[in-house]
């Protein structure tokens, strides 16, 4: 990142979340257990999973900067919205928790799983003991429009609310994934000849975006990130991607742009929707659990690490590529999946 794109970070107001920068680290043992097959790859995650608040994960980098707009707002009160296992909703439940901030969560029931770890274990445990006022709502609800509704209720009793959408993915929250991108073009100048794609989990496209938007203004290729989305189809995940990179670099950088182009998402680890279990995903979870000890989470990370397994059989990389994957936490959402990992070996 230049110094100007620093500076450009620097405008906008971030409350501290992060300890450090999280760590790169090789997958020696995994890449062992693929053998021949790996095809002279190196594989990386960056521990994105491995944050000192409310069990870590990608929407922390976000709400640093949520939070810090929230609070240079003057606002009392954080509310968003998610599915009833949002990770988004624990770490704003937990951040805003660790800033003084009241937090109420608008979450619908938008994944078919009725069991009781589902309805109550997870991340909506997680979300009540960091203290958040839960509403749970029906899966056809406008949850945002809940969300202003609410807010409208809260500054009729005085109170100072501040709405964010699904993900945390506003233009100002994917700054946070800017930032990182700086940090990943900072410790890549360790991994030699840099890395040749850096792969990441897409929900509601806010880290690649951020990630993109980050890489394009520091004049490096946003091409660099792809992700694997979970959640929509390849093509309407790619035009989210693309429209919020491009707000996002708006907010750091005027000069710089990005195209349409320059955003992949892959949708073959989708299966059949967000949250419903593939073969491949618990495979993947397994697969990293067993041979390096590490969690991937069941809707996110689990799928898209899934899709870097895959492309590696398919050869999709050349010899020598060093490849980075994005750890980017939901460990918690594999309580809620108890009874569909429970007797699934695969
Ligand atoms: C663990 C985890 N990984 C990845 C994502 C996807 O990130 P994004 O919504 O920025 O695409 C999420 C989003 O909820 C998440 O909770």
């Amino acid at each position: 990142m230049t110094k100007q794109h620093s500076a450009m970070l620097e405008r906008f107001r971030r409350v501290k979340l992060l300890e450090q920068a999280t760590p790169i680290q090789r997958l020696h043992r995994l890449e062992a257990e693929l053998g021949d097959v790996l095809g002279g790859v190196r594989l990386f995650v960056k521990r994105d999973d491995l944050m000192g608040l409310g069990g870590g994960g990608n929407k922390l980098r976000k709400l640093e900067f949520l939070l810090g707009e929230a609070l240079s707002r003057g606002c009392d009160t954080f509310i968003t919205i998610g599915g009833l296992q949002s990770n988004h909703a624990r770490l704003s439940a937990a951040a805003s928790a660790h800033v003084g901030l009241d937090c109420e969560l608008l979450l619908t029931q938008v994944v078919p799983r009725t069991d009781v770890e589902y309805q109550h274990n997870g991340n909506v445990l997680l979300c009540g003991i960091f203290g958040a006022k839960i509403h749970v709502l029906p899966d056809s609800a406008d949850s945002l429009g809940f969300a202003h509704e609410r807010a409208e209720v809260l500054k009729s009793e005085g109170r100072r609310p501040y709405v964010v959408g699904t993900g945390g993915s506003s233009p100002v929250g994917c700054l946070g994934y800017a930032a990182c991108a700086q940090e990943i073009a900072e410790q890549e100048k360790s991994i030699e000849g840099g890395f040749a794609q850096i792969i990441v989990p897409n929900g509601s496209s806010g880290t690649h975006a951020g990630l993109a938007a980050g890489f394009a203004a520091m004049g490096m290729s946003p091409t660099k990130v792809c992700s694997y989305t979970v959640l929509e189809s390849r093509k309407k995940a790619q035009k989210t991607t693309f429209q919020l990179a491009q707000a996002t670099l708006a907010l750091i950088d005027a000069t710089a742009s990005i195209n349409s182009s320059d955003i992949e998402a892959a949708d073959d680890q989708l299966g059949e929707g967000y949250g419903i279990p593939t073969r491949a995903m618990f495979s993947a979870v397994r697969t990293m659990a067993r041979t390096e000890g590490l969690l991937l989470d069941p809707v996110y990370s689990g799928k898209a690490f899934a899709g870097v397994l895959a492309a590696v059989r398919k050869g999709t990389y050349n010899r020598g590529d060093a490849i980075l994957f994005l750890m980017t936490g939901g460990s918690p959402g594999l309580f809620a999946y108890r009874s569909a990992f429970d007797g699934n070996i695969a």
